[in-house]
């Protein structure tokens, strides 16, 4: 483990004590850092009606936009899961839209972690390339 990368994945793991996830159950914590250091949290966040829930990796992300937040380099994401937790499609093609190929740490408190870079999970992506 890199030397601040203890640090982001313990910044995702407080974040997701804050998950409202009363109808899957499963709590999901993101922090997102940009290259001067500075960090973004987010949980995941259900609703009734289910569609509307939103993932730990877009609040994060929307915290960080909103804020004026640009030039990041790396994501952790964190829950209790047997298995790791990888960012869901919808979350990829808007990481890659504002992160590019940043890192990606995935990490379950039951001790499991590995690392991606974003490209490799996103192969072939539509972008502003493509139009
Ligand atoms: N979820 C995330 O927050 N991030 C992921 O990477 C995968 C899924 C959330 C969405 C939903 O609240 C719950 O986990 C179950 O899918």
């Amino acid at each position: 483990m890199k030397p601040n990368e203890g640090d982001l994945i313990a910044k995702a793991a407080e974040a997701r004590q804050k998950a409202l996830a009363p109808y899957s159950g499963f709590k999901v914590g993101a922090a997102l850092r940009m290259k001067d250091g500075r960090i973004y949290t987010g949980c995941n966040i259900e609703n009734v009606s289910y569609g509307l829930s939103i993932c730990a990796e877009r609040v994060a992300l929307w915290k960080a936009l909103s804020d004026g937040a640009m030039d990041f380099a790396e994501m952790a994401i964190v829950t209790d899961a047997d298995v790791l937790t990888s960012p869901c499609g919808a979350c990829r093609q808007l990481l890659w839209e504002y992160c590019g190929d940043i890192a990606i740490h995935l990490h379950s408190l039951k001790g499991l972690q590995q690392e991606h870079r974003l490209a490799n999970l996103f192969p072939f992506p539509f972008d502003n390339r493509s139009v």
